[in-house]
């Protein structure tokens, strides 16, 4: 029998006690021994749960009990969470997490004090949710040279831009309609800013290169400007938008970014919509691979932190080796990145926007769009677009292309 702590009753912390319980049988066959939820840390009490009794309010209790092994962090943020993991792997008790915030940021040192105590940080949840993404690139593909991770991350931005493109109704009203529904925060930033997904194409980046991808290097835009008009055009290009995380290993080193994109429609992410998640690994030898679910919500989350509390059940005593290092890797500029832009400006700049961007330039017609000209550019470094762009008097709106 294994006994563990669960950090956190929330929403995901929940959702671990509740596959614990539920599958309570496959957990065991797939462990090799049952798997006992010991503890619940929280501030609060939860009068009448089925699990009242395990609630505890002092983390000190968990750590000092030597029957706890396996610490699940699902409470988010970087502290306290990561002063309770700390101790929890200097106490050699493994460590699994959803927080993508703490695997960012502290992932590497986390993982170094875990080998040092002969114990195991893992974080499968921490990205795609319930998609058995990173175990995968970790184990299954540790021996290929992975050229490009590309993925639509965060659930939210992806209902949005979904209900946005099927209903035409514009950024604002979905946002509002979504949070009605609580499927967005109250304070979205996080998701419709394009930090969420920032965080996650960090911690895929790392383990792509296999040094520290600092999140603060990686050029993020969310989806907050983005117009039905867009769409209108997206359509005219039998196009998506979506908001994509992309890593990818060039010539010149690892680039990553994060950004809404218009990407053909033949392309399997385009047709990823609503809450769902999707990634596209790209192996040397393997070629594409796709993984699909869901991204976020109770359950799928929570069945990824079990995954990894039954990685580490049954590696007792081992340090599970993830590839997640201290090194800091320095991005290859997004300046020297090449691609085609889609350009929208009022309709007196025209002739302004064809001498600005060149004769080379693509016309697209928006069926309900009055008033501007939109146009597709040839292939650009991003340092030659934005001096371009800039130019321009009046610009209403641009997208990269896939
Ligand atoms: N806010 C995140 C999303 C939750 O919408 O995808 C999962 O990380």
């Amino acid at each position: 029998m294994a006994k563990v702590a669960v950090l956190g009753y929330g929403t995901v912390g929940s959702g671990v006690v509740e596959v614990l319980d539920v599958n309570a049988k496959e957990v065991s066959e797939s462990a090799g021994e049952k798997i006992e939820v010991k503890y619940i840390l929280d501030l609060r009490d939860f009068p009448g749960d089925k699990h009242e009794t395990q609630v505890v309010h002092d983390i000190n209790i968990i750590l000092d009990d030597p029957e706890i092994e396996v610490i699940c962090e699902t409470m988010g943020g970087i502290e306290p969470a990561f002063s309770f993991e700390k101790s929890a792997l200097e106490r050699g008790k493994s460590v699994c997490t959803s927080n993508k915030e703490l695997v960012a940021k502290c992932g590497p040192e986390l993982v170094e004090l875990a080998k040092k105590n002969g114990a195991s940080f893992l974080f499968e949840a921490s990205v795609g949710g319930g998609i058995p993404l990173l175990r995968t690139i970790n184990d299954s593909m540790k021996h290929e040279k992975i050229d490009s991770i590309t993925g639509i991350l965060n659930g939210t931005t992806n209902y949005i831009l979904t209900k946005m493109d099927r209903e035409g109704m514009g950024f604002a009203t979905v946002l509002k309609a979504a949070q009605d529904k609580g499927y967005a925060e109250k304070n979205p930033e996080a998701d419709v800013e394009g930090y969420d997904a920032c965080r996650k194409i960090a911690i895929l980046s790392s383990l792509m290169s296999g040094k520290h991808v600092n999140y603060e290097d990686i050029y993020t835009e969310g989806i907050s400007r983005i117009s039905i008009e867009d769409f209108d055009y997206a359509r005219a290009l039998n196009m998506s938008i979506k908001l994509l995380g992309i890593c990818k290993r060039g010539e010149s080193g690892y680039s990553s970014i994060v950004s809404p994109f218009l990407i053909p429609n033949e392309n399997p992410l385009a047709n990823v919509n609503g809450v769902f998640n999707a990634v596209n690994v790209h192996g040397n030898m393997l070629g594409d691979v796709m993984f699909y679910g869901k991204g976020a919500g109770k359950n799928a989350t929570a069945s990824a932190v079990v995954a990894d509390v039954i990685d580490i059940i049954k590696h007792r005593g081992r340090h599970i080796d993830v590839n997640l290092k201290s090194e800091e890797l320095t991005l290859s500029p997004k300046d020297n990145t090449v691609r085609q832009f889609f350009v929208r400006v009022q309709e007196d700049v025209r002739n302004q926007a064809v001498e600005v961007f060149g004769s080379g330039i693509e016309e697209v017609k928006g069926e309900n769009v009055h008033g501007e000209f939109a146009f597709l550019t040839g292939d650009l470094s991003e340092k030659d677009f934005w001096e371009r762009l800039r130019k321009l008097d009046s610009v209403k709106g641009y997208l990269r292309l896939y």
